[in-house]
């Protein structure tokens, strides 16, 4: 057993929670852009991690039933063979969750029509029908105009405070943001509202072709190939015709690249100079290959054990879907409860004072046009208590935060050089309103 602290008592720490839609087969893309960094992350201290297979998102974009099943089980082996213990996070499967299609029926009912007639990938299907001289429509389902609604209540559903996603998911965190807090100014103060959490120094890996790796283009390594598919794969990695002996260029070179994702620094300089001195492609796709089997091997017979064990598998979903319904069980209850979908002998509840919103001090995260990250904390009152100078990484400004909410006070003279200070703040006001936090989350 690890002692893995007991999450989710307290309301404090941050939450992370990111999906993972099962319509494909993890390649080292995903492995590079998400399932290494967001292990890495899942293993840091105070970090509440939720991972969930999105499989209902999947339906959206699948339609056969044996794909759907195959690569739920291919990216739930791939997710805990590199690494990911479920003990430490939540690990759970969307349609394990009923209360997500349910809470998707109250955000639909809070959400304007025409706020998702311009979600991103619906008006990608409608734009190409109408320059195809299409009817706008033709072939979109209402599953994909939904998209975002379901995604909102994977989001709101957990209290999630950070999301980590890639660049085109940004207007999804967005929607899901106003979907609680119309939700909220209808019903009182329900929900949390997300941010999203974008790793600027994640690469992205370019595949075979030199375009960014995706299944759309078909340009992908598996990430669990055999060695030798593996290899005949980077053999196929485009380079151009300089001969051994010419010197090369690192830049615009995809084999560069991706030996970058997986090497140590040193290792990347000698590649460079291995390059400049004329190394022969032949001989560079044979270190790339020896580079990413050094990674990959060890976690590759552990994914084998696993993707001939389903059951093992089913099993930790299982597990992870029980502790992700404890709390999504009682929070729908009371979600219920908040809209009027209530036993008709419960007393009807005193209205809630739609302000009372505002009577609680809080933090806020956000991102200037400087690409920098900040903070703020405002008073019950509304006043801005506290201003944070800029955080390179949303990650740094969240800790900050969380070292506020978790230590109150003391926190505060770590964060001095951090802090702008406010003209007309005592410091008083600014421990009361740190203090009420943190009894509102006990
Ligand atoms: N839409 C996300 C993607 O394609 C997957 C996803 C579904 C998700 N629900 C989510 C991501 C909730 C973050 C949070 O990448």
């Amino acid at each position: 057993m690890t002692t893995a602290p007991k999450p989710f008592a307290s309301g404090t720490a941050q939450r992370f929670l990111t999906g993972i839609t099962t319509s494909g087969t993890p390649h080292l893309g995903n492995y590079v852009g998400s399932i290494r960094p967001s292990v890495a992350a899942s293993k840091g201290a105070g970090a509440e991690s939720f991972y969930f297979l999105a499989d209902y998102h999947a339906l959206i974009k699948c339609d056969e039933p044996e794909r759907i099943q195959r690569s739920t089980l291919e990216i739930a082996a791939s997710w805990l063979a590199c690494g990911l213990d479920p003990e430490r996070v939540v690990f759970y499967r969307q349609s394990d969750i009923p209360e997500i299609p349910e809470l998707t029926w109250l955000l639909t009912c809070v959400t304007g029509k025409g706020v998702l007639n311009r979600a991103h990938a619906y008006k990608a299907s409608v734009d190409k029908n109408e320059a195809a001289g299409h009817d706008p429509d033709a072939d979109v389902t209402a599953g994909l105009f939904m998209y975002p609604v379901l995604m909102g209540a994977d989001i709101l559903m957990f209290k999630a405070h950070q999301v980590p996603v890639g660049r085109d998911q940004i207007q999804h965190i967005e929607m899901a943001r106003d979907m609680a807090q119309r939700f909220n100014h209808l019903y009182g103060d329900h929900l949390v509202l997300p941010e999203a959490l974008i790793e600027e120094s994640v690469a992205t890996l370019p595949g075979l072709d030199g375009r960014k790796m995706s299944k759309s283009y078909d340009n992908t390594i598996p990430l669990f190939s055999s060695r030798d598919q593996l290899k005949k794969l980077i053999a196929g990695i485009v380079t151009d015709s300089r001969a051994p002996g010419e010197a090369k260029d690192t830049e615009g070179s995809a084999l560069f690249q991706i030996y970058q994702a997986f090497a140590t620094e040193a290792e990347t300089a000698a590649m460079r100079k291995a390059y400049a001195d004329g190394i022969a492609w032949g001989d560079a796709k044979a270190m790339l290959l020896n580079r990413i089997d050094q990674d990959i091997a060890p976690m590759r017979e552990h994914y084998e054990s696993l993707i001939n064990n389903p059951a093992k598998i089913e099993a930790i979903l299982q597990a992870g879907g029980e502790k992700a319904r404890a709390l999504s069980a009682p929070f729908m209850r009371e979600l219920r409860h908040a809209v009027g979908l209530r036993k008709l002998a419960a007393p009807a509840a005193p209205v809630k004072q739609k302000s009372a919103k505002a009577a609680t001090a809080g933090f806020k995260q956000y991102r200037e046009s400087d690409g920098q990250f900040y903070f703020k904390l405002v008073g019950s009152d509304g006043k801005l208590l506290l201003q944070s100078l800029g955080f390179a990484a949303p990650r740094d400004a969240a800790q900050a935060i969380a070292s506020l909410q978790q230590q109150g006070e003391a926190a505060l003279a770590a964060l001095a050089d951090r802090l702008a200070p406010q003209e007309g703040v005592g410091p008083d006001e600014i421990s009361a309103a740190l203090k009420q936090l943190r009894h509102a989350a006990d």
